[in-house]
């Protein structure tokens, strides 16, 4: 739609809306309610969600009203012409010049040395060329070469993954045997690229190694058939991190898992294979609790002999040049490029203000709030007025205005993306919104069924969270790290694919995520009670309007009047500089000092000093500070007993330091792991599981919240032996009593901050011992009072920490203790008792799944990888949970899809059989 008046070439989703009050889907087709009911009449309308025979079927019920009351929401008028500034500047111009213009935005051109496949693949994901600073940076830096290391910075949206990609992917092609390695923050942005690197790889041959030059080949019955192609890994959470660099090229990684492949390939001497490290949001290095990783895992990176190519972007980074620097004289580049055109409000009162830039948005809130001392300042005019819903659920106008706002876009056909402050909000602002949209009886058969897939897609995992359950089949969900992370990845890929409408989150998807939100709200600016950072905030709003996803995008902040003047300074506030985590008063240095002198990397004063010289500490701080800082971080080590210094000067870490590093704790949690060992080495408790469960309960785990009647119930179930654990790790059943109730934990003291991590890591340990039962995540998160996310947290991090458990015990010379930890760590790993263990480990075959296959006679991969596909079947079948009744087409596809699995489950055993066999020749050899 061509809105002549007001100069737009596009169509908003507030024209659509206007003349849409209901729209439905159908095969693309927009039409309106009135239509679709029209059509119903004339019988040959799609069939409503008829799914009230659900005989057998206990979950996911979409009732026609899914059981909520419905809600008016406001409704969002125009009241002047919008402020459109931005929007007709860009109709004034030609987006982006072309490859007619200027042939160096065709990244076939010659100049790029790109194979013909990678460009085609590029250009079936939507870019066909590429944007003018894409190309500069990528000509003018030298970095194509792989020789010079790159900082660079651009908007929100901007296009900033491309430039990482093709200088990834073009030497891991190019270079035989080299390897490459992409750091990304958050677990979401893993997993959504892995995804695209996938779809990018595809087809693409590397140039194979020169029989004369380059590493060993392996001897020919040992290739393997996806050698020549171009495999990415994931590292995050649970998954494994066993992968050798044989089984890949390019780990995307978080940062914690990027960390430990770096000390893994330096350990193993095979750190020479990686040739480029990409790290995205590069202003993570400022970040309180991981900052610190990042800047050691770079150093370490700069002080290798060998040349590891280093590239880093961020959106939110002040002081490039000062990163620049210290990645060894990097090349930088800055650019200001944004691809779509964004439009910024700030909304309270029921009325938005437009805001296109932050000084007018500051000017806004500064009139507003002095407006009634200075009645003669100008009265900034509201754009649009929001209307007061009548429910009273929605009598506040700030929750009156995020519902509105989403409605309005929903209803249109876009994604909206809320942000919101807390979990608990994010769940509250989800059904609010899910109340007002068209219930799951008025939606067209084809989205009403992709719903009802992802329903039972999650509720196939650990169990339907009942919110959820509620609100899917309206197209509303929530996000947070309460879900887990199979959960939240189902969620952001039906939202992608426009089977969700709106996403409520935390600001766990705020950076870098690339979804299609036409429309950012924000339900205030605060994370917890605090208010959110300026690069936090450019981070959220950055999430409207990117390229490919949508073409357009738009932003409403909403905040109490109260809060106003904070917000207006909020966005009038310049994005402060990064700075390094090891600065005096944060906690990074202790650590970094411990890592360098257990690896060995620097033993005297000079290595130290020189190993320092590497980091962003030495570009920001004053020498002679920097020395004194030096000297007495060594001192505190050597108090604590970490390091111990011999022939005058000569560090070297002790079997204690050593032991931190191995298991990579903070000194802090290192010595708190240390005294409750110790305790342990004294009195072990054999007859029963729970000693060696508490011992690999993360410490880090030890942070949720305690339901201290839950706690209370399940000791007293506790048998004697258990009990006796209690006791010997230091927990008394009066203080249990006292606190269930409702007595509260003294933290005041550092011997009180310990015990209460006591109470809490044996909280934990309960847990633990549940999961280790086979209950599954869902329950044992019920039981407990916990988010499920943190129950697979706890799940996935416990194997990695009794792994460094064991490590710890060796290095100290524990050697019993590491016998019995040892011993114990398989059934962890399980899930399961210990003779599902070897079963376990095929694909999908998980604690009950394996049980059903251990029961129907599957007792070893040998068995699973011998048997026929349509003998996985029926067992498959019998370990899946209750499906609804389905009609005929639905079931074959269903069908279908288990085949799928049960093929997967085979080959995977046959691999395993494999490795197996050729382990057992290898011996024999
Ligand atoms: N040359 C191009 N042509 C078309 N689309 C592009 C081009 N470059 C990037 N895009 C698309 O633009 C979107 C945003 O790009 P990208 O994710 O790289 O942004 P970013 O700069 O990393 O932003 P953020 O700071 O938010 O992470 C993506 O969907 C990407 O595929
Ligand atoms: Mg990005």
């Amino acid at each position: 739609m061509i809105n002549k008046q007001s100069g737009v070439y596009h169509t908003t989703s507030v024209d659509v809306a206007k003349s849409n009050r209901t729209t439905l889907f159908l095969a693309g087709l927009k039409r309106t309610y009135g239509d679709f009911r029209e059509k119903q009449r004339q019988g040959d309308a799609p069939r409503l969600v008829d799914i009230t025979n659900t005989t057998g079927f206990h979950h996911p019920t979409v009732h026609q009203d899914n059981g909520l009351a419905p809600l008016e929401a406001g409704k969002v008028q125009d009241v002047v012409d919008r402020d459109l500034s931005i929007y007709s500047q860009r109709r004034g111009l030609a987006l982006t010049p072309t490859i007619t213009s200027n042939p160096l935005l065709d990244l076939s051109h010659p100049a790029y040395g790109l194979p013909k496949q990678l460009v085609d693949n590029f250009a079936s994901v939507g870019i066909k060329s590429i944007y003018p600073w894409q190309s500069e940076c990528l000509l003018k830096s030298g970095a194509l070469g792989g020789e010079n290391n790159l900082v660079y910075t651009a908007p929100t949206g901007g296009g900033k993954s491309l430039i990482a990609d093709v200088l990834m992917l073009k030497k891991v092609i190019d270079t035989p045997g080299e390897k490459a390695m992409l750091v990304l923050p958050y677990v979401a942005l893993v997993q959504e690229k892995m995804r695209w690197l996938r779809k990018v790889v595809e087809g693409i041959t590397k140039t194979p190694a020169s029989p004369f030059l380059g590493e060993r080949r392996p001897s020919a019955w040992r290739k393997r058939g996806d050698e020549d192609s171009v495999r990415v890994a994931g590292f995050f959470g649970g998954s494994k991190t066993k992968a050798t660099w044989d089984d890949m090229d390019i780990a995307v990684c978080t940062i914690e898992k990027a960390n430990s492949l770096v000390n893994a390939a330096i350990g193993d001497l095979s750190i020479g294979r990686l040739g480029v490290v990409v790290i995205d949001e590069l202003h993570m290095i400022d970040d309180e609790s991981r900052g610190y990783i990042l800047e050691l895992m770079s150093t370490k990176l700069l002080s290798l002999e060998q040349k590891v190519q280093i590239i880093g972007m961020s959106a939110t980074l002040n002081n490039a040049e000062l990163l620049a620097k210290w990645l060894d004289n990097a090349k930088f580049y800055i650019s200001r490029y944004r691809p779509v055109p964004v439009e910024e409000h700030l909304v309270f009162d029921n009325a938005a203000y437009p805001a296109s830039s932050s000084t007018i948005f500051y000017k806004t809130a500064t009139q507003l709030n002095t407006q009634s001392e200075n009645a003669s300042q100008l009265k900034p005019e509201p754009a649009r007025l929001i209307t007061q819903s009548l429910s009273k659920e929605l009598n506040n106008p700030i929750i009156n205005a995020v519902v509105a706002l989403s409605n309005e876009t929903a209803r249109a056909g876009y994604g909206a993306l809320v942000f919101c402050s807390s979990r608990v909000g994010c769940e509250k602002d989800a059904m609010l919104i899910s109340q007002v949209l068209p219930s799951a009886g008025e939606v067209d058969f084809s989205t009403a069924e992709k719903r009802r897939d992802l329903l039972s897609d999650l509720s196939t995992t650990t169990g339907l969270d009942p919110i959820l359950e509620k609100t899917i089949p309206v197209g509303v969900a929530f996000h947070h790290a309460g879900l887990t992370t199979e959960e939240r990845d189902a969620i952001a890929t039906a939202y992608d694919q426009g089977v969700i409408k709106v996403i409520v989150a935390t600001c766990s998807l705020a950076a870098g995520i690339n979804l299609p939100a036409r429309r950012v709200i924000l339900h205030g600016a605060r994370m917890g009670a605090d208010l959110v950072g300026p690069s936090m905030l450019r981070q959220m709003r950055g999430r409207a309007g990117r390229k490919g996803k949508d073409e357009i995008g738009e932003t409403y902040l909403c905040c109490q009047k109260s809060d106003l003047e904070a917000v207006a300074e909020l966005m009038e506030a310049d994005i402060p500089n990064v700075e390094s985590c090891l600065l005096p008063g944060k906690r990074g240095i202790k650590r970094a000092l411990l890592e360098v002198i257990a690896t060995k990397l620097a033993m005297s004063n000079d290595s130290i000093d020189d190993y320092i010289r590497k980091t962003l500490l030495f570009h920001s701080i004053d020498r002679n500070e920097l020395a004194e800082m030096v000297l007495s971080t060594v001192q505190e080590l050597k108090e604590t007993r970490l390091i111990e210094e011999s022939n005058g000067s000569e560090y070297s870490a002790t079997s204690l330091g050593q032991a931190i590093v191995a298991s990579s704790l903070t000194p802090e949690d290192g010595l708190f792991v240390h005294r409750e060992l110790r305790k342990a080495m004294q009195a072990f408790v054999m007859d029963g599981e729970m000693h060696v469960l508490y011992s690999f309960t993360p410490v880090q785990a030890a942070h949720g919240n305690i339901n201290w009647q839950i706690f209370r119930k399940e000791v007293d179930r506790l048998d004697e032996s258990n009990l006796r654990v209690l006791e010997f790790v230091g927990l008394k059943p009066l203080v249990l009593n006292k606190m269930a109730q409702g007595g509260s934990m003294k933290e005041s003291t550092v011997q009180e901050v310990e015990i209460a991590r006591i109470y809490r890591r044996f909280y934990a340990a309960l847990q633990l011992r549940d999961l280790c039962n086979e209950m599954p995540v869902h329950a044992v998160a019920r039981k407990y009072d916990i988010p499920r996310g943190m129950v697979q947290n706890l799940a996935q991090t416990c194997h990695g920490f009794a792994a460094g458990m064991i490590k710890f015990c060796e290095r100290m010379n524990w050697g019993a203790l590491v016998a019995v930890l040892d011993h114990f760590s398989d059934r962890l790993r399980a899930g399961a008792k210990s003779d599902l263990l070897a079963l376990a480990k095929i694909t999908y075959i998980k604690s009950r799944t394996a049980r059903i296959f251990w029961e129907n006679g599957f007792k070893s991969v040998a068995a699973v990888a011998a048997a026929d596909v349509k003998d996985i079947m029926p067992v498959l079948l019998l370990a899946q949970p209750k499906k609804p009744r389905l009609s005929p087409q639905d079931e074959a596809e269903y069908l279908n899809k288990l085949r799928g699995k049960a093929d997967i489950i085979s080959k995977s055993a046959n691999h395993l059989w494999e490795k197996e066999m050729q382990a057992q020749l290898d011996e024999e050899e």
